[in-house]
């Protein structure tokens, strides 16, 4: 099954027109931006968690699957919270099992939660995960890839270097791999590409499209930001993330540890004021809709390719093989 699950996953991104997906992000991305980055020819993903109930779950599912109707083979994916307090799992495995999205990735748990629903269905599996120890956990557990999110990234951000991380996953895992963390555009798809990866996650990069959940003032603070403005931290959410300097809350109580229980998409939570960007922020330069940066990055992407091209060439003809 995983084979079977591998060769899906890497015949659906090779229908896109830059192997890339517009990545899940919490208090983002909604229905609309799913639907804006399949039409524009990419892959689009969306938290589970985003829904405040499970019919709003329901609704986003039903609009997504209404606005990618006439798409020959939309490259959707529900993200889905695994860790062990979050507590709406099981329900929204329910409802997602009736919708089926192509692909549910799991996130800051064991993928062996909801394995088995997904493979019933007939979906792809995939890991997010952050270090080498954990991609080897959630292969064992049976996610048929990895997503390996390395640092800089928007949201809860890896400690190591996705470079690095990528190259040391794939001298033992030859399976389908999306690299995410930094990656800003059309060059850096390729660059992932060239490290071994299937694919391209970019989060950051459309946190202010049109599309976005993201308030105006957060919107616009993300275009006059750089990376100098992001620090790590792992008082919010328990858990390291990168988050906007001004946005951090001056003092806090201590955060104990990770707790997803309850409403977590309330207003009433930690993180619900709290800004997050990922180090790419200095690639926002602009308000623009999902399609409009998602043209952007193929266009990008194909002028990498180009470029590449034309500078291997030169190599050659120099000699250096
Ligand atoms: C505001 C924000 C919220 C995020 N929320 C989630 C989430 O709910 N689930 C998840 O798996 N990843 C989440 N992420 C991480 C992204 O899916 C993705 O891994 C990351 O943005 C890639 O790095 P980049 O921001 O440098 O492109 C979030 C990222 C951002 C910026």
């Amino acid at each position: 099954l995983a084979t079977e699950q591998a060769a899906h996953l890497r015949s659906l991104l090779g229908t896109l027109r830059a192997p890339a997906l517009v990545a899940p992000m919490f208090l983002v991305s909604g229905s609309a931006m799913v639907v804006a980055a399949c039409r524009a020819g990419l892959g689009g993903a969306f938290p589970a968690a985003n829904a405040r109930t499970l019919a709003d779950l329901e609704l986003m599912c039903s609009e997504i699957a209404a606005g990618v109707d006439d798409l020959e083979e939309p490259v959707w994916a529900a993200n889905v919270l695994c860790h062990s307090s979050y507590d709406r799992l099981d329900a929204e495995m329910e409802i997602l099992l009736e919708r089926r999205p192509p692909i549910v990735i799991c996130a800051l748990g064991s993928p062996g939660r909801v394995r088995d629903q997904v493979h019933a269905q007939g979906g792809i599996l995939l890991a997010d995960v952050s270090t080498p120890t954990l991609a080897r956990k959630a292969i064992d557990a049976g996610a048929d890839g990895l997503i390996l999110v390395g640092a800089g990234a928007g949201g809860h951000a890896g400690p190591y270097n996705g470079f690095a991380l990528a190259s040391e996953v794939r001298t033992w895992w030859d399976g389908p791999m999306i690299l995410a963390g930094g990656i800003t555009g059309g060059a850096g798809v390729l660059a992932a590409q060239a490290l071994g990866a299937d694919a391209a996650y970019l989060g950051t990069r459309f946190l202010a499209a049109t599309e976005s959940l993201a308030s105006s003032e957060y919107r616009a603070e993300l275009v006059s930001s750089s990376m100098e403005d992001v620090v790590l931290s792992d008082q919010v959410t328990g858990v390291p993330a990168n988050w906007l300097r001004p946005s951090l809350p001056r003092s806090s109580e201590p955060v104990q540890g990770p707790d997803f229980s309850g409403a977590i998409a309330a207003k009433s939570r930690a993180w619900a004021e709290v800004w997050s960007a990922g180090h790419g922020v200095g690639s926002i330069t602009e308000l623009a809709t999902t399609g409009v940066l998602a043209d952007q990055v193929v266009r990008e992407y194909a002028d990498a390719v180009r470029r590449l091209d034309e500078q291997t060439r030169g190599v050659e003809q120099q000699g250096v093989r």
